[in-house]
């Protein structure tokens, strides 16, 4: 097929939830990826903050290989081996005593808002239902992580929505601890909001939550979907804040690229939670669950999350000094690999301009532009990265 014929049957017969730009993704090589016509583009995206070994990486191949030989998918009915691996090594590296494995990020925030709302009900009694998240916040799409998504846009089309979320402004402890009633059975944050523009939870706003949540016996729900597994340069974007959650969701990065979502609990939370209460076909099938553990394993290491940490602390550094040259960019933000520029103009404009550079990037709002490139991008990618984004962002804007 030409490169027009799958935009054109694409057209067709693809239900039109996403705009793409005129270029068909054939494959992937490193940090760079390939178009049908044979454009390179340096990625900057990798897949939304998925792809955090890039692409072709020998030891997520090998891992993939060996397993899809011996077992895919035989269901939750069953014991496998792989699953119980990976669940073992994120709660030995977590605050977690157990997981809950499923397919998305998405689902790994439902499976927190049902258990938070199952453990409230057997610790409490009735009437503690309701959830506590905040402005600029992303948890997904499907029914309960839209209801505590704070953005009209996704949630009027699909009213009414799961009742019992309410928010607060991002950043703001008072008003946070005025929203935490003894009705909250839980609260929901992004330590680093990523959809909503790459917003940093501050440490004293997270412990505030912690605090207000433990006196009004509800829990605490970090969702690093976007911003954990060493995309800030810690392994967790809570661990600066000293902060621990009784909940974490997981996706993205996890599986290397394959579907995977976790949800990770205390103890006194997974107590709530009987057979039967939540469940997935396709969740914790070995394939997805032995790649995500080869992963985790490279991800965690010290010296990995070291690299980020450089490299990240390089890029924030070149994103700076290009902001100071160009009259659009008004503010840079970021950590480890996850930064956002502020802009006069629309992202999406920039992200078009980028394509045609021979660079991927992606907006976080209207008028964000981020960047989360795989993890194992080198210096040499930053300065690529600036010698290709800087002549848009410092033309764009000059008359
Ligand atoms: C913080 C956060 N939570 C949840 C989700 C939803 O994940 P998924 O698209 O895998 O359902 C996203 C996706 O961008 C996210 O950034």
């Amino acid at each position: 097929m030409t490169t027009q014929q799958i935009i054109d049957l694409e057209a067709k017969y693809i239900v039109p939830t996403y705009r793409r730009p005129p270029f068909v993704l054939d494959r992937g090589d490193g940090v760079y990826l390939y178009d049908t016509e044979g454009k390179a583009y340096l990625d900057f995206v990798s897949g939304i903050a998925v792809n955090a070994l890039g692409y072709g990486d020998t030891e997520l191949l090998d891992t993939l290989q060996s397993q899809s030989q011996k077992l895919w998918h035989v269901s939750n009915l069953y014991h496998t081996m792989p699953h119980v691996q990976l669940a073992r090594s994120l709660c030995e590296n977590s605050f977690a005593d157990r997981v809950f494995f499923c397919n998305s990020g998405g689902e790994s925030v439902e499976a927190a808002l049902k258990f938070a709302r199952k453990w409230a009900r057997e610790t409490h009694g009735e009437g503690k239902t309701e959830f506590v998240a905040f402005s600029g916040s992303f948890h997904g799409r499907t029914m309960g992580a839209l209801a505590v998504t704070a953005r009209e846009k996704y949630q009027a089309p699909f009213a009414p929505l799961m009742p019992g979320a309410r928010f607060a402004p991002f950043n703001d402890a008072d008003a946070a601890v005025e929203a935490i009633t003894p009705a909250t059975c839980a609260v929901i944050v992004e330590p680093v909001q990523g959809e909503g523009g790459v917003h940093e939870a501050g440490a004293e706003f997270l412990r505030a939550l912690r605090q207000r949540c433990d006196e009004q016996g509800a829990l605490l729900i970090f969702d690093e979907v976007q911003c954990g597994l060493g995309r800030t340069g810690t392994l967790w974007a809570h661990e600066p804040s000293g902060v621990t959650p009784d909940i974490m969701t997981l996706a993205k990065p996890l599986g290397g690229g394959l579907p995977i979502g976790a949800t990770l609990v205390t103890e006194a939370v997974a107590q709530a939670i009987q057979p039967g209460d939540h469940g997935s076909t396709f969740a914790a099938g070995p394939l997805a669950c032995a790649v995500a553990h080869a992963l985790f394993e490279r991800v965690r290491k010290p010296a990995f999350l070291a690299h980020v940490r450089e490299v990240g602390s390089y890029l924030g550094a070149r994103l700076r000094a290009l902001a100071a040259e160009s009259p659009v960019v008004t503010e840079v933000r970021g950590r480890g690999l996850i930064w956002g520029l502020e802009l006069t103009v629309p992202a999406n404009d920039i992200v078009a301009a980028g394509f045609e550079a021979g660079l991927l990037t992606v907006p976080a709002g209207e008028k964000v532009l981020r960047l989360v490139p795989p993890l194992v991008i080198e210096k040499e990618h930053v300065d690529e990265l600036i010698a290709r984004l800087g002549p848009i962002l410092i033309e764009t804007g000059e008359t």
